[in-house]
Protein backbone atom coordinates (compact mmCIF):
# COMPACT_ATOMS: atom_id res chain seq x y z
CA UNK A 1 0.00 0.00 0.00
CA UNK A 2 1.38 3.24 -0.57
CA UNK A 3 1.03 6.18 2.31
CA UNK A 4 -1.86 9.31 1.52
CA UNK A 5 0.24 11.85 0.52
CA UNK A 6 -1.65 13.99 3.26
CA UNK A 7 1.01 11.56 5.47
CA UNK A 8 4.29 12.90 3.27
CA UNK A 9 3.20 16.68 3.20
CA UNK A 10 3.36 16.67 6.78
CA UNK A 11 7.17 14.72 7.05
CA UNK A 12 10.04 17.95 6.49
CA UNK A 13 12.11 16.45 4.17
CA UNK A 14 8.99 16.36 1.68
CA UNK A 15 7.27 19.62 3.09
CA UNK A 16 8.16 22.28 0.31
CA UNK A 17 7.12 19.94 -2.78
CA UNK A 18 4.18 20.81 -5.01
CA UNK A 19 1.28 18.24 -5.01
CA UNK A 20 2.09 16.55 -8.21
CA UNK A 21 5.47 15.84 -6.64
CA UNK A 22 4.39 14.65 -3.42
CA UNK A 23 1.80 12.23 -5.29
CA UNK A 24 4.85 11.03 -7.34
CA UNK A 25 6.38 10.74 -3.89
CA UNK A 26 3.77 7.99 -2.63
CA UNK A 27 3.79 6.13 -5.30
CA UNK A 28 7.40 5.21 -4.95
CA UNK A 29 6.94 4.38 -1.04
CA UNK A 30 5.30 1.34 0.05
CA UNK A 31 3.54 1.15 4.41
CA UNK A 32 5.31 -1.23 6.23
CA UNK A 33 4.53 -1.64 10.31
CA UNK A 34 6.80 -3.00 12.84
CA UNK A 35 6.33 -4.36 16.19
CA UNK A 36 8.60 -2.89 19.28
CA UNK A 37 11.71 -4.49 19.41
CA UNK A 38 11.66 -5.07 15.44
CA UNK A 39 14.54 -3.83 13.76
CA UNK A 40 14.26 -2.19 11.10
CA UNK A 41 17.85 -2.31 9.73
CA UNK A 42 20.84 -4.16 10.90
CA UNK A 43 24.50 -2.09 10.87
CA UNK A 44 26.44 -3.91 8.63
CA UNK A 45 24.04 -5.22 6.35
CA UNK A 46 23.86 -4.40 2.86
CA UNK A 47 21.36 -1.76 2.54
CA UNK A 48 18.42 -1.51 0.07
CA UNK A 49 15.35 1.02 0.97
CA UNK A 50 15.66 4.38 2.27
CA UNK A 51 12.46 4.52 5.05
CA UNK A 52 10.32 7.44 6.43
CA UNK A 53 9.19 7.45 9.93
CA UNK A 54 5.20 8.10 10.07
CA UNK A 55 4.22 7.26 13.22
CA UNK A 56 5.96 5.85 16.12
CA UNK A 57 9.57 6.18 17.88
CA UNK A 58 12.67 3.66 17.04
CA UNK A 59 16.65 4.20 18.48
CA UNK A 60 19.31 3.94 16.69
CA UNK A 61 22.05 2.24 17.94
CA UNK A 62 25.76 1.42 16.94
CA UNK A 63 28.17 -1.30 18.66
CA UNK A 64 25.09 -1.40 21.32
CA UNK A 65 25.41 2.66 22.15
CA UNK A 66 22.38 4.27 21.62
CA UNK A 67 22.93 6.96 19.72
CA UNK A 68 19.81 8.51 19.14
CA UNK A 69 15.81 8.36 19.12
CA UNK A 70 13.61 8.86 15.94
CA UNK A 71 10.32 10.17 15.78
CA UNK A 72 7.49 10.92 12.82
CA UNK A 73 8.62 12.72 10.30
CA UNK A 74 11.99 11.71 10.90
CA UNK A 75 13.75 9.47 8.33
CA UNK A 76 16.81 6.83 8.18
CA UNK A 77 18.37 4.70 6.04
CA UNK A 78 20.08 7.37 3.62
CA UNK A 79 23.52 6.32 4.78
CA UNK A 80 24.01 2.99 3.26
CA UNK A 81 22.12 4.48 -0.13
CA UNK A 82 24.17 7.61 -0.56
CA UNK A 83 27.28 5.88 1.09
CA UNK A 84 29.25 2.50 0.94
CA UNK A 85 25.77 0.52 0.75
CA UNK A 86 26.14 -0.99 4.08
CA UNK A 87 23.74 -0.29 7.37
CA UNK A 88 25.82 2.04 9.94
CA UNK A 89 23.95 1.58 12.45
CA UNK A 90 20.76 -0.51 13.94
CA UNK A 91 17.37 1.04 13.78
CA UNK A 92 14.89 -0.81 16.12
CA UNK A 93 11.55 -0.10 16.84
CA UNK A 94 10.95 1.13 19.76
CA UNK A 95 6.64 1.33 19.84
CA UNK A 96 4.34 0.37 17.33
CA UNK A 97 5.83 2.33 14.13
CA UNK A 98 4.85 2.76 10.41
CA UNK A 99 7.61 3.56 8.26
CA UNK A 100 7.32 4.17 4.06
CA UNK A 101 10.17 2.32 2.81
CA UNK A 102 11.34 3.39 -0.52
CA UNK A 103 13.79 0.94 -2.74
CA UNK A 104 17.18 2.28 -3.82
CA UNK A 105 16.00 2.23 -7.58
CA UNK A 106 13.18 5.22 -6.89
CA UNK A 107 15.80 6.88 -4.69
CA UNK A 108 18.41 7.14 -7.70
CA UNK A 109 15.04 8.57 -9.26
CA UNK A 110 14.26 10.97 -7.02
CA UNK A 111 18.13 12.11 -6.46
CA UNK A 112 17.51 12.96 -9.97
CA UNK A 113 14.22 14.51 -10.24
CA UNK A 114 13.83 15.67 -6.62
CA UNK A 115 17.33 17.80 -6.20
CA UNK A 116 16.18 19.86 -3.37
CA UNK A 117 15.06 16.91 -1.30
CA UNK A 118 18.06 15.08 -2.57
CA UNK A 119 20.41 17.87 -0.92
CA UNK A 120 18.68 17.87 2.22
CA UNK A 121 19.21 13.94 2.60
CA UNK A 122 22.44 14.44 2.03
CA UNK A 123 23.22 17.22 4.48
CA UNK A 124 21.45 15.10 7.05
CA UNK A 125 23.38 12.24 5.90
CA UNK A 126 26.96 14.34 6.21
CA UNK A 127 26.06 15.34 9.74
CA UNK A 128 25.11 11.95 10.79
CA UNK A 129 28.07 10.03 9.43
CA UNK A 130 30.56 12.85 10.87
P1 LIG B 1 21.95 3.59 7.26
O1 LIG B 1 23.40 3.52 7.56
O2 LIG B 1 21.51 3.25 5.89
O3 LIG B 1 21.19 2.64 8.29
C1 LIG B 1 21.24 3.00 9.66
C2 LIG B 1 20.69 4.39 9.79
O4 LIG B 1 20.74 4.96 11.08
C3 LIG B 1 21.53 5.38 8.96
O5 LIG B 1 21.41 5.05 7.61
C4 LIG B 1 20.95 6.69 9.43
O6 LIG B 1 19.71 6.94 8.84
C5 LIG B 1 20.75 6.37 10.92
N1 LIG B 1 21.88 6.93 11.69
C6 LIG B 1 23.16 6.52 11.69
N2 LIG B 1 23.90 7.29 12.54
C7 LIG B 1 23.05 8.20 13.05
C8 LIG B 1 23.19 9.28 13.98
N3 LIG B 1 24.37 9.58 14.54
N4 LIG B 1 22.07 10.00 14.26
C9 LIG B 1 20.88 9.70 13.71
N5 LIG B 1 20.70 8.71 12.83
C10 LIG B 1 21.77 7.96 12.51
Amino acid sequence: MHPDPAELAVVPVFAALEEADLQRVTRWMEVRRAEPGERLVSEGASGYSFFVLLDGTTKVTRDGVELRTLGPGDFFGELALTGEGRRTATVTATTPVTVAAMFGADFRVLERELPAVADTIRQAAFARAS
